[in-house]
């Protein structure tokens, strides 16, 4: 999604809420995400280790009077959507309310009994920074249809149909947004092995450290057309490849350094490319989680620069901006490291940060980059929280 905006809180999707219903709404808050390490791994079967953070969307939900329709509004761009629940979502809708009827479409051709409904919804999670703010809003969303209509739609589930409206609305996205979202939990990181979906949370213990998010505010809309399916079809290319040589090659998990190597004359050289970041970025998931366990955040802020490396020149995600800020970073002793967040092409950095010397530092790579791009960025610090939940000072019962 790529609108500009204004953020409201949970009481002003309350307000608005019952103010145009009348009504109490149920609540739902569903947080944006951050990533470690592990990009564009996801879909290729590896290992991510992303979080949720204190930035949500809130989403005011409650019964239509009508059955079959739906009215949904979205409080920071002050726009509303209408539709029919059983119609037909046009499919590489990328606005707001493509996400709405994608929802409501996979949710239907799954069998789940969706009736009609109104929502409002809002936060402050950047919107085109990265951070999975279509996530948050389809995760929010099933999760709150489901508390709606008593649906008990399982959490492994809903990352499902999360990622098969994002599939609808044009984004192959794999499953690490859904997780973040759905099973974040407070000063955690998740390690998620995206073959058996299978995940473990490892403390992070960064104390006299801090994790910012520099916001380059260039927009990505990985949606609409950027390179992000392409990547996907690079690897999807290599896996076919090999797949003729050895019959039991499912995905790029299944193939050693050693076996791409010696393929490599098959290969188209920008899909080997792809593909051996892929690899080297799986091991720097496993050397992080090996670092965070021994609590060696130097190690840790060097495989984040690794992977930046990688990102910016064998998987070519990055942009002029988001490269600009980590040659930034570098040239700062407090910044352990630093690297692009999410999809790519846009979007924010993440920097682990000496909490001491934080500010002097942003301070420096602030008016640098303003020098550079004359755009100011937005520094954003993050605090790692729970998944999509109903808030437990939800004192609100939706008239159901
Ligand atoms: C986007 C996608 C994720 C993942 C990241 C890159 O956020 O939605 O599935 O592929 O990009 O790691």
């Amino acid at each position: 999604m790529n609108k500009e905006t204004t953020t409201a809180n949970a009481t002003a999707i309350l307000e608005l809420y019952r103010q145009t219903f009348g009504q109490a709404p149920l609540l739902v808050q569903a947080p944006g995400r951050i990533n470690l390490i592990g990009e564009h791994t996801d879909y290729n079967a590896g290992w991510v280790l992303p979080a949720a953070i204190d930035k949500s969307l809130w989403l005011a939900l409650g019964r239509h009077s009508d059955p079959g329709e739906a009215l949904f509004i979205a409080a920071d761009v002050a726009e509303s959507t209408r539709f029919r629940i059983a119609e037909d979502a046009p499919a590489q809708e990328h606005d707001w309310p493509g996400y709405i009827r994608a929802v409501v479409a996979v949710l239907r051709e799954k069998g789940w009994a969706v009736k009609g409904f109104n929502g409002v919804f809002g936060g402050d999670i950047p919107l085109g920074a990265g951070l999975s703010s279509s996530a948050a809003l389809c995760c929010g969303l099933i999760f709150g249809i489901s508390e709606l209509f008593q649906l008990h739609i399982p959490r492994p589930q809903i990352a499902l149909l999360a990622q098969a409206a994002e599939h609808r609305v044009g984004l192959n996205c794999g499953l690490m947004d859904q997780y973040a979202v759905l099973f974040g939990r407070k000063d955690q990181v998740i390690c998620l092995d995206c073959q058996s979906l299978q995940f473990q949370y490892y403390p992070l213990d960064i104390a006299g450290h801090s994790l910012v998010l520099v916001n380059s505010r260039i927009k990505h809309a990985l949606a609409a057309g950027s390179g992000y399916n392409a990547r996907r079809q690079s690897c999807e290319r290599v896996v076919a490849a090999l797949r003729q040589q050895d019959a039991s090659v499912h995905s790029l998990r299944d193939v050693s350094p050693a076996a791409l190597e010696s393929f490599r004359p098959l290969l188209d050289p920008t899909d080997y490319c792809r593909a051996a970041y892929v690899l080297k970025e799986n091991d720097r998931v496993r050397r992080t989680v090996e670092a965070l366990e021994k609590r060696e955040l130097e190690l840790v802020g060097e495989l984040l620069y690794q992977s930046h490396a990688g990102l910016q020149t064998e998987y070519d995600v990055s942009a002029p901006e988001l490269d600009l800020l980590v040659d930034l970073a570098r040239r700062e002793k407090s910044v352990l490291g630093a690297r692009m967040v999410g999809g790519g092409f846009g979007g924010c950095t993440i920097n682990l940060i000496r909490s001491a010397d934080k500010a002097a530092a942003l301070g420096r790579m602030t008016s640098a980059y303003r020098q550079h791009t004359g755009i100011t960025p937005e520094i954003i610090e993050v605090a790692i929280c729970d998944g999509v939940r109903r808030p437990a000072d939800d004192s609100t019962t939706a008239e159901l």
